[in-house]
């Protein structure tokens, strides 16, 4: 089977069980100081989740792109990626327990849909702890199905929770199922941690809401998220049992058998070189290529797709790749295979190719003023400053020491690396876990209040820069508003007072907020901006600031998901703090309401 027919079956499946198919969302949140990256297709939801109505009901389907960071040291092995696909279904206080796990079961197995041997399924069911109980509607269910007790595990909430995406929002027990992706031989019990079976899909049952205080209360509704893994997916229908054999990754595997002239398999550490190789850029064109374009840097997600490229570089070094901008050679490939799925990655090749081309070439000169630092040395080197180099170039343990054995020397206390990689990385899960809070599922007044005075803000940079700015992500605490916006020059105060200007004098007419549902094309005729694309033609809320029945048009009109503050005299005093640089054309607003 082939990924674009797997796609379309699950959209097709969950169609036919009334579902509404929903575009991707972009990799990039808006309005998420919680992640840096859509983590989960339920993430873009949360607000639907929470309670908002979604324009196109309450049953969606969609394939959503994915980065996860988190299990970066991972990839490398058959199963695990910086970026996937999720396909997901959900509901939206609809449905519950009996039809997720049913319509679960029937698209795995049905022969008209994925047609997968019930033998070589097996389950796991939340076990229960003081939070939540035991979930024995979910193994009565599995239990009607006929799946066997023995392939029926329970597990605790490490294993069979899921959510929330950030520190708060929604949650709930979850129910697995793993395809036994082994011999013909299947064991009759099952065990979770024998890497053969495979985990593919996840039916959460989103019906708490965990608070600042690590409370879990009951959700006004109850949902459902589920995810199926498309490459995991997609390699045991086809019986692999390496997601690098199958037809999203292949190509690029192809092409970096012939950049190495080096065979995949051949070697263990090969082998690893080339799926992290093939992974991370297949994840850095798609941050890059995103509608809302990251080019590499040293903040948030520039920050992200620099170390991927890098990384992967390092990788290419170890298979001793002579050619010069080689990952653009990938991210041709990689542009495509999926540019039928991701039409932006076609739309936006060249900005992928650029920014692929200046990183490489940065990162080739901090290479070489590495490499003379340490060719300066004539003395051991400790792991603490093979650390700065690290740190600071990028120069990883094993070239250093590669390096200083030319000469003969070594590192002394090459502990010392480890230990100040750990205390920096602890360093900096700290410094994000601060910016966990809240996110999209933090509807506060404050941060409603913020959400719509960065309609107003770019509304206003409109009228005073010109049509030319369009947002290009915006990250909202309680306490302040930070905006990203496209725009060649630094702002002058002039039009930075006269921004601000604008921005009260809306809040001051206290204009209402109204929301509209219409088809997206209609919105876009009707002048609403917002980086919003769609496949499937569907219905989209646009909110519409100061739409005056007296005739007047609209201050803003904007597609979002909401929510927002009903009238803007609720907001306060706009005032920006700071304005500057965020990466290459982009500049970045800090602003904050006065009470
Ligand atoms: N949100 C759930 C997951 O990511 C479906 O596994």
């Amino acid at each position: 089977m082939k990924a674009n027919e797997l796609r379309q079956k699950y959209l097709d499946f969950f169609k036919s069980k009334g579902h509404a198919i929903i575009t991707s969302a972009s990799l990039i949140p808006d309005n998420d100081p919680t992640v840096l990256f859509t983590t989960a297709g339920m993430h873009p939801l949360v607000p639907y989740l929470m309670g908002e109505k979604h324009p196109e009901g309450n049953r969606l389907v969609n394939a959503q792109k994915c980065i996860r960071t988190s299990d970066i040291d991972e990839v490398g092995d058959t199963v695990h990626h910086t970026f996937f696909e999720m396909l997901g279904n959900w509901s939206l206080g609809n449905y519950f327990k009996k039809e997720a796990i049913t319509w679960s079961w029937e698209f795995l197995t049905d022969e008209k849909w994925i047609n997968l041997d019930k033998n070589r399924i097996a389950v796991s069911v939340f076990a229960g702890d003081a939070d939540a109980p035991f979930d024995q509607e979910a193994y009565n269910i599995w239990k009607e199905i006929d799946i066997a007790s023995d392939r029926i595990a329970k597990l605790p909430k490490k294993d069979n929770w899921w959510g929330p995406a950030g520190i708060t929002g929604p949650c709930g027990p979850d129910t697995e199922m793993f395809y036994w992706a082994g011999s013909k031989y299947v064991p009759e019990k099952f065990y979770s941690e024998d890497k053969k079976w495979v985990e593919i899909w996840n039916d959460v049952f989103m019906q708490y809401y965990k608070n600042e205080n690590g409370i879990y209360k009951p959700l006004p509704q109850q949902n459902v998220d589920t995810g199926m893994g498309l490459e995991r997916t997609l390699a045991v229908i086809n019986g692999l049992d390496d997601n690098y054999q199958s037809e999203l990754f292949i190509n690029i595997i192809k092409k970096i058998e012939e950049l190495s002239d080096k065979k995949y398999g051949h070697a263990d550490d090969i082998t690893r070189a080339m799926r992290i190789i093939a992974d991370h850029i297949k994840a850095s064109v798609f941050i890059i290529g995103d509608d809302k374009g990251i080019a590499p840097s040293n903040t948030d997600q520039g920050y992200i797709v620099r170390r991927l490229i890098r990384r992967a570089i390092r990788y290419g070094k170890q298979l001793e790749i002579e050619k010069q901008l080689w990952t653009k050679d990938l991210a041709q490939i990689i542009i495509n295979d999926y540019k039928e799925a991701y039409p932006e990655l076609e739309k936006n090749k060249n900005f992928i190719f650029k920014n692929l081309e200046i990183e490489e070439n940065k990162f080739s000169k901090t290479l070489v003023i590495g490499e003379r630092k340490i060719a300066l040395t004539n003395t051991a080197i400790t792991g603490t400053v093979a650390f700065n180099l690290y740190q600071t170039y990028g120069f990883p343990l094993e070239m250093t020491k590669e390096i200083i054995a030319k000469k003969g020397l070594k590192i002394i206390n090459e502990e010392d690396f480890q230990k100040e990689l750990k205390r920096h990385q602890d360093l900096s899960r700290t410094a994000s876990a601060g910016k966990f809070k809240g996110g999209l599922a933090d509807a506060s007044e404050e941060t409603k209040k913020l959400h719509t005075a960065a309609h107003l803000l770019l509304a206003s940079l409109r009228k005073v820069l010109g049509d030319h700015v369009q947002q290009k992500g915006s990250n909202i605490t309680p306490e302040r508003l930070r905006f990203d916006f496209s725009h060649p020059n630094k702002l002058t105060d002039e039009q930075k007072n006269e921004v601000e200007k604008l921005v009260n004098e809306a809040i001051n007419a206290n204009l209402p907020v109204i929301i509209n549902e219409m088809p997206l094309f209609e919105a876009k005729k009707g002048g609403a901006i917002g980086v919003f694309t769609s496949k499937y033609g569907e219905r989209v809320k646009v909110y519409i600031i100061g739409d005056s029945l007296s005739g007047q048009s609209a201050f803003s009109k904007e597609i979002c998901g909401g929510p927002h503050a009903d009238r803007t005299g609720r907001l306060g005093k706009f005032k920006i703090k700071k304005e500057q640089s965020s990466s290459a054309g982009v500049r970045r607003i800090k602003a904050i309401l006065l009470s």
